[in-house]
């Protein structure tokens, strides 16, 4: 289990609830740092003085399910302010004697609730009125208060909608707070933080910044430190902060497989090397990734051999660097929360996704992994922080096996090309109708298949083009975008009458699931 030992923080013991990870962003939002942690890895032995407060998540559970969840009673005993959420009230309500009601009736959606007592907890939460709409999802519900709990508010059907021990600091709320359409919830969560718990703001990018650059100066000392730079938001970060921590004792590495988009190897390096004044040792690979590619038309096949390729070139060149000692990741805090799903389903394997940070362990390198508390948004605030520019802090995520996965079938050097190009122009019509920030991901795939066109008068067999474009939260699921039909002409028209090898365009409407972002 990795917590932060150092910062003051509210802690959140996850029981599975969809919305653990809102809870987390509502705090640090406020500007106090926040963690997440299993039920099922928390120990009394994990909590220091650092933790100032603690949440109780929602999640699917039922609290006689004794066999399903752990919880350690005495941390009920450690004089720490504790906000239950849903089952976190239920359970905490249980632990402290009270009962809980088994129901076979959710309460779904927008509930009103009724203000019952002041407390510290709902000070300002209902505005002018006493009443306040939030959103409900549960089925069972607590049916009696534990000794020295008070109603703080009630709904019609949920007679203990707050509830608080004020003497004990224990809150538990049968909503959730967390979500939007909790009008004002982030009001209870910030009482809770700020009055109840009296943290201090301590999670804002400048602060995340220095804390970052001196952690990485503690932990790296005079060694060299590798990082493989892909030049996407997370990895740029990371190389960004390595070099104000330790300069030219980072060395990146940016290979150029071939696949890369248009003139995306020339701004790396302008960026990164001229602008930045970075170590950056550029690999041109191209030829080496095309012929291992060549006449390879499975997907998994195609992903593998770059995986297994970009792995080699990077050992070679760390090899020739000499006395490396670290190698630098950009692992984001999503991949390190430990309890994706109570549960705990197994999923099946759909791609086998190639990432530059994704090397192997095995290099016997050690990892500094700087990011690996921050979620998406905070990398990118952070990036601003260190002087990035807004161009690759908010860039669309681009998948490391890079073009091969977004042209099915056989890789060609003409269909590199041709892709190359259509992509290109998408990507700028984007920009220039003012779309790109409003769209997740976009990208052009040419797909195997070659149509017959006219144009003039003469016949035309060229390939067809797809163009994909989502809005998404996490790429996760994602849904297409809706453009206007004159956003379609015009590119269409452009890619048509500008690209020799496509005549035809079609736009991809499908969502994830049931397809997925990428075409392989
Ligand atoms: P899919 O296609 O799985 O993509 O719906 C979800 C998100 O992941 C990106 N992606 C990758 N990113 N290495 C990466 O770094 C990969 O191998 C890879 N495959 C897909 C994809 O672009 C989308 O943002």
């Amino acid at each position: 289990m990795s917590l932060d030992q150092n910062l003051d923080k509210v802690l959140i013991i996850d029981f599975g609830s969809q919305f653990t990870q809102l809870i987390a962003r509502r705090i640090r939002e406020l500007g106090v740092f926040s963690e997440i942690v299993s039920h099922k890895k928390i120990r009394i032995s994990n909590i220091n003085q650092s933790i100032r407060g603690i949440i109780l998540s929602g999640g699917p559970l039922n609290v006689y399910q004794i066999n399903k969840y752990s919880f350690d009673k005495k941390i009920l005993e450690l004089n720490i302010p504790i906000l239950g959420i849903c089952f976190g009230h239920q359970i905490l309500s249980k632990l402290n004697g009270g009962r809980v009601k088994q129901s076979k009736h959710r309460e779904f959606g927008l509930a009103n609730i009724f203000k019952k007592r002041d407390s510290l907890l709902t000070k300002n939460f209902y505005g002018i009125k006493k009443t306040k709409e939030v959103w409900m999802s549960h089925a069972d519900q607590v049916s009696k208060l534990p000794k020295n709990f008070y109603v703080i508010a009630s709904s019609t059907n949920s007679k203990y909608a707050i509830v608080e021990n004020k003497q004990k600091k224990f809150y538990g709320v049968q909503f959730h707070p967390e979500v939007t359409h909790t009008e004002n919830g982030k009001k209870l969560i910030s009482n809770f933080v700020f009055l109840v718990c009296k943290v201090k703001k301590n999670w804002s990018s400048r602060d995340q910044k220095i804390k970052l650059i001196k952690e990485i100066r503690d932990q790296v000392g005079t060694h060299k430190v590798i990082c493989a730079l892909s030049g996407g938001v997370d990895s740029s970060v990371v190389a960004q902060l390595l070099n104000k921590a330790i300069g030219k004792k980072l060395y990146c590495i940016f290979v150029n497989t071939g696949l890369l988009r248009k003139n995306e190897e020339t701004q790396v390096v302008r960026t990164f090397k001229k602008k930045l004044k970075m170590n950056l040792i550029y690999v041109n690979a191209e030829k080496q990734f095309l012929g291992k590619l060549k006449n390879v038309s499975d997907p998994e096949k195609k992903r593998k051999i770059i995986g297994n390729l970009f792995i080699k070139i990077f050992e070679r060149y760390a090899k020739k660097i000499k006395n490396v000692k670290f190698l630098a990741q950009g692992t984001l805090y999503p991949d390190l929360i430990e309890s994706k799903s109570v549960t705990g389903s197994q999923t099946s394997k759909i791609k086998s996704h190639h990432n530059v940070g994704g090397l192997p362990k095995k290099m016997n390198l050690k990892l500094v992994e700087p990011l690996k508390f921050l979620f998406k948004d905070e990398v990118r605030k952070l990036g601003l922080e260190l002087k990035l520019s807004k161009e690759i802090i908010s860039r669309h995520p681009f998948p490391g096996p890079g073009l091969a996965i977004r042209m099915p079938g056989i890789i060609t050097n003409e269909k590199i090309k041709i892709l190359k190009e259509a992509d290109y122009y998408f990507i700028q019509a984007l920009k220039d109708h003012g779309l790109y920030h409003k769209i997740w991901q976009a990208y052009a795939a040419l797909l195997p298949v070659k149509t017959v066109g006219v144009m003039g008068d003469n016949r035309t067999y060229e390939y067809l083009c797809l163009l994909r474009a989502i809005t998404s939260e996490d790429g996760m699921t994602a849904d297409f975008f809706e453009f206007k039909k004159s956003f379609l002409q015009t590119i269409s028209n452009k890619i048509v009458n500008s690209i020799r090898g496509i005549n035809r365009v079609v736009y991809d409407v499908t969502s994830k699931p049931p397809s997925t972002i990428e075409l392989e």
